[in-house]
């Protein structure tokens, strides 16, 4: 089975936190060790750009991400691990994909209606202070996406319509050009944990009440001492439920001992005690993190080498992909015949077409769309290319009168299953299309 192609970048906005470490690092680092992905990490710092315009910040926290990222046992030479500014293809992707894009459907991304909501009841000309880059951010997360063919992008719930959206924009492309993009599909992760922040609201940036990933032990331990909690005594018994501190503690230990630990919230626990219970499970799994951590951090230039490879091996994939891209959109040596272009490509453009492609499943499938775009039919999976390929050969053949649709089961081509015809389709579509095409031929 060829190997599932996933996909996660990480915006270089910030300082990364035990949030980002068991919502995100954590998770993406025992997945990359799983057999049959390929995966890809990349620093977003483009993205970063839209949302911070501190440069040192910026930097800084590419370098700190980086370096989190491989403490915690990402290993640059089995998955792909990049930043975004080295891969020239992806802003040039961008455009491409700008061209496609409907600007209707970039206006209603949640970020940027966001802020056009929030100015509007402000009383505000509605895009003020809204950056272009902030309208485009979509568009940019699908040329990261797209380009390199990922069929898995883990998610959160807000970043669910960015992946519809890239979905769109490939799909406008590949009707307009043929079948270039691979169209992702998210994958949300319902288990990941969400963590409380010190105030007992989500750890987040934006709240300000996050644990820095490696803080040092000293502001590590000052920290967990500030988690809030209630006002019972050492003695009485404490919940379980809703204390920020419990789910810290369940997010860094086992089931053993966390019920170890619901068992001595019941039986009184000081909150004190608690504390320090917590710190010490948290300094355990993040000293032997921390001390490479910090290894890292002393020698910028590591990190900046394994980037520079992870770009180069990046690229390996992006810039033959661009050359096909430009290629087909007509970006194209002057001397090349013009395969289609102008009159021949809008006649070609109008009929009916097979188009060939790989499921997920690794086996090979034929469509037969309409002349604009819509499925008529849909066939069953093939063992190669070839026998997907001797099938629509014998349909542009000899198709349209062999053809039968039995209701509940599918078409057949004399006695063979062949696929079935796409949502309300009736079988005379098919045989019209058939017949079309072998007009043309
Ligand atoms: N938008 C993502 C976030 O804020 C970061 C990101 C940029 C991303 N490009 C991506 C995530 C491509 C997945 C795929 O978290």
């Amino acid at each position: 089975m060829p190997a599932t192609r996933v996909l996660t970048g990480i915006t270089t906005s910030g300082t990364p936190h035990l949030g980002n470490y068991a919502g995100a690092i954590r998770p993406a680092v025992a997945a990359s060790r799983r057999p049959g992905v390929e995966s890809f990490y990349f620093l977003a710092d483009y993205h970063a750009l839209i949302k911070c315009q501190d440069p040192a910040r910026v930097q800084r926290s590419t370098l700190e991400i980086a370096a989190s990222w491989l403490a915690c046992g990402l290993d640059p030479d089995t998955v792909w691990f990049y930043r975004q500014s080295d891969i020239p293809e992806i802003p040039e992707l961008t455009w491409l994909l700008s061209c496609v894009a409907g600007k209707g459907i970039l206006n209603r991304a949640h970020a940027y209606k966001a802020a056009v909501d929030r100015n509007v009841e402000a009383g505000e000309d509605p895009d003020a202070g809204v950056t272009a880059g902030l309208f485009m951010y979509p568009v940019l997360m699908a040329a990261d996406i797209l380009m390199f063919k990922t069929q898995l992008v883990p998610v959160g719930r807000d970043q669910i319509q960015h992946i519809e959206m890239a979905r769109d924009f490939a799909a406008r492309f590949n009707h307009l050009y043929g079948e270039h993009f691979v169209l992702p599909e998210a994958v949300i992760e319902e288990s990941v944990a969400t963590l409380p922040g010190l105030d007992g609201r989500k750890m987040s940036k934006s709240y300000d009440n996050t644990i820095p990933l490696f803080a040092p032990p000293a502001e590590l331990k000052k920290l967990v001492f500030s988690v809030l909690t209630d006002s019972r005594a050492p003695g009485e018994p404490k919940d379980t439920e809703g204390s920020a501190l419990f789910q810290l503690y369940q997010a860094f230990a086992t089931p053993e001992e966390t019920a170890e630990f619901a068992a001595a919230f019941a039986a009184g626990i000081a909150w004190g005690e608690a504390k320090q219970a917590l710190y010490e499970r948290l300094e355990a799994e993040l000293a032997p993190l921390r001390d490479k951590y910090e290894a890292l951090m002393a020698r910028p230039g590591d990190i900046e080498d394994i980037l520079r490879a992870g770009a180069a091996k990046a690229r390996a994939l992006a810039t033959p992909f661009m050359a096909e891209l430009r290629a087909a959109v007509g970006l194209r040596d002057l001397r090349s015949t013009p395969a289609s272009g102008g009159k021949a490509a809008k006649a070609k453009a109008a009929l009916p077409q097979f188009k060939q492609y790989r499921e997920k499943d690794g086996r090979f499938h034929f469509k037969l769309v309409d002349a604009d775009g819509r499925e008529l039919l849909v066939s069953t999976g093939h063992e190669s290319p070839r026998e997907a390929g001797s099938l629509v050969a014998r349909l542009k053949q000899e198709g349209a009168g062999l053809l039968r649709h039995v209701e509940g089961v599918g078409v057949h081509l004399g006695e063979k299953l062949i696929g079935d015809l796409a949502e309300g389709v009736v079988l005379e579509q098919v045989v019209e299309a058939l017949a079309r095409l072998a007009e043309d031929a």
